[in-house]
């Protein structure tokens, strides 16, 4: 059940708005705590300011736990390792902002494979 709460929320996360969500994971093993938290108040304040419909999401550990702070980028499915500020200033620029991942840093593609995807995946979430 949907409460007016639950869609207060949702409607403060940009659920139905958001083009792009960004997951970030932040340690506290494929890179420093502080590395991270850095990243992710930069990150943070890098949205806000843009007033973009994007999203993001800390966590806690992607299960790579090397080579981070680790970022993805959904629903393009794209995963970029050790990311600092100045390479997320990079990374918003051409990825976010124009829609050209920044292939150097490119470390995986994992597009997802859900409903409604062409992919191998297509039809899986049917109930029937
Ligand atoms: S702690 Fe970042 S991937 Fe595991």
């Amino acid at each position: 059940m949907i409460t007016g709460r639950i869609l207060q929320g949702l409607e403060k996360a940009g659920v139905s708005k958001a083009r792009r969500h960004l997951f970030l994971c932040i340690g506290p093993e494929c890179c420093s705590g502080a590395e991270g938290e850095k990243l992710w108040e930069h990150v943070k304040e890098r949205v806000r300011l843009s007033r973009m419909d994007v999203m993001r999401t800390k966590a806690a550990c992607f299960r790579v736990c090397t080579g981070g702070p680790w970022l993805v980028v959904y629903p393009d499915g794209v995963w970029y390792g050790a990311v600092t500020p100045e390479r997320f200033d990079r990374i918003w620029n051409e990825h976010i902002c124009d829609g050209k991942p920044v292939g150097e840093w490119v470390q995986a593609l994992s597009p997802l494979l859900g409903c409604g995807s062409s992919g191998s995946g297509a039809g899986q979430c049917d109930p029937e």
